[in-house]
């Protein structure tokens, strides 16, 4: 049988969990594809670091380039993380016409554009199923499954560490610390665990899947990202109590449709505005989101022809994100064998003027606690402003049992453009009552693509 010799650089948690994989399943994807896939060398940072029984010794080396050069290697996969050494890996591994493979969604969000194009110029192809969401095939579904669809929306819980955190400070009353130290033991976090907190991994995701979703790449400045540090036990009981569950989503929604050139004007199609962005949001507690518990990630996907769509499954650990490592291995093995790779190009760049509209003018509902001194008049004065600012209250709520010299009271707001809600809100953080900031977290409707 055809073999496909494959080198691996990074044996941490997804280069080790994708050897245990290949071992396990190896002879039943070679039955499925006709074609063997080997492991031939693993380059690692320590090569005398003890690492069990997962990597043979006789394969691993200290230098990631003895693995790239190396003739035999025929398919190269970089799992080391990072955005420096990953990129000359795959630049190298690319410039001699070798498919990669990487999971490394920090680098493509970066330097997808480029990435793309060497790949295009060398003749090889750049596979990335396991950048987002671990198991769950999204990237296959965006490129392949739903190509005849124009995407309307997408609504995903795209970091598994952050909704772990999210779900044991829920369920568990563990705090964020305790949570995210659990994260890290298990393998869900990344190197710099700041990238899950803060939003900026579940970014790099949400931009790659309406990179694909667009047709235009989406710049990592131009995403508007929050983490979940702001998010107390307070506020997840509260919205709890108001049939809400915190999640932390990656939004991607076509804002406007864009217009077609009017007849004989000289000026170009305008492509749609899509808005971008990572937030934490209170979820409706009857919508599917807000059960994704754990490591789990879920998208939400819906297209104008299909209508709405979801996939779940485990979104970070080895084990998910080998299964997808090994999705596209088997897609560069058959690449291979049949000599065709550009099937399905890695990124196909097809509305130019696509454009990703400014956070401050994109319609948000809010949930706004405040810390107010109980005191009549107050709530007028908080309504005043919005009134002004045209903003309409949906409730407002003073839950009891608060004692102190403040008391919390929760807003909850209709849909009005974000800056307008913010500069209304620190209008109201000025107001001699209100003490302190605002707590400002958004709310996603129930409704189809809301
Ligand atoms: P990891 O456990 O930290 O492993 C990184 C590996 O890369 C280690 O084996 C390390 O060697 C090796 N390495 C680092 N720098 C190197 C260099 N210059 N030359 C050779 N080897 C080097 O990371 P991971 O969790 O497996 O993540 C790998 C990639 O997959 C990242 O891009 C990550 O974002 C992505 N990813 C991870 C998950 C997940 O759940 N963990 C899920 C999806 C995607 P040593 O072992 O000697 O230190
Ligand atoms: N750190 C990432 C997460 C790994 O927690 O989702 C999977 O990409």
């Amino acid at each position: 049988m055809q073999q496909v010799k494959i080198g691996i650089v990074g044996g941490g948690t997804v280069g080790s969990g994708v050897v245990r994989a290949l071992e396990r399943n190896g002879g039943l994807m070679a039955s499925r594809l006709g074609v063997r896939l080997e492991i031939v060398r693993v380059a690692v940072r320590d090569a005398r670091k003890r690492r069990g029984a997962e990597l043979p010794s006789a394969i691993v080396t200290g230098d990631w380039k003895t693995v790239v050069h190396n003739p035999d290697v025929q398919v190269v996969v970089e799992l080391i993380g990072g955005t420096t050494t990953a990129r000359e890996v795959v630049l190298a591994a690319l410039s001699h016409g070798k498919p990669v493979v990487t999971a490394n969604k920090a680098l493509l969000s970066a330097h997808g554009e480029e990435l793309f194009a060497a790949a295009r110029a060398n003749n090889a192809n750049l596979y990335y199923e396991g950048s987002v969401a671990g198991g769950i095939p999204i990237i296959k579904v965006l490129r392949e499954s739903l190509v005849g669809n124009r995407i309307l929306s997408i609504r995903g819980i795209v970091n598994g560490t952050c909704n772990y955190i999210l779900t044991r400070m829920k369920l568990e009353g563990i705090d964020f610390a305790e949570a995210l130290k659990e994260a890290q033991r298990l393998g869900y976090a990344e190197a710099d665990p700041t990238l899950d907190v803060d939003g900026h991994d579940a970014a790099h995701k949400t931009g790659i899947l309406a990179s694909l979703a667009h047709g235009f790449w989406v710049q990592p400045r131009e995403i508007h990202t929050e983490g979940i540090r702001g998010i107390t036990r307070l506020d997840i009981q509260f919205a709890a109590r108001l049939g809400y569950t915190i999640r932390l989503l990656g939004v991607v929604r076509t804002i406007s449709p864009g217009r077609a050139p009017a007849k004989g004007a000289r000026k170009r199609a305008a492509g749609p505005g899509i808005q971008v962005a990572v937030y934490p949001a209170l979820v409706p507690d009857s919508h599917v989101l807000a059960s994704v518990n754990h490591a789990f990630n879920a998208v939400a996907v819906r297209g104008d022809i299909v209508g709405e769509t979801l996939f779940y499954g485990r979104g970070a650990g080895g084990d998910p994100t080998s299964s997808a490592v090994l999705s596209d291995l088997a897609d560069a093995a058959l690449d291979l064998k049949h000599g065709s790779h550009d099937r399905v190009p890695a990124f196909v760049p097809h509305d130019r003027g696509g454009h990703v509209v400014p956070m401050d003018s994109v319609p948000c509902r809010y949930y706004v606690r405040l810390a107010v001194l109980d005191r009549p008049g107050v709530f007028a004065k908080i309504a005043a402003v919005l009134a002004k600012a045209g903003i309409g209250i949906s409730s407002i709520i003073q839950p009891e049992g608060h004692e102190g010299e403040s008391v919390p009271v929760i807003l909850m707001i209709h849909d009005a453009p974000d800056g307008k809600v913010k500069g209304a809100m620190a209008r109201i953080a000025t107001l001699d009552n209100v003490k302190g900031p605002p707590v400002m977290i958004r709310v996603e409707g129930a409704g189809e693509g809301a």
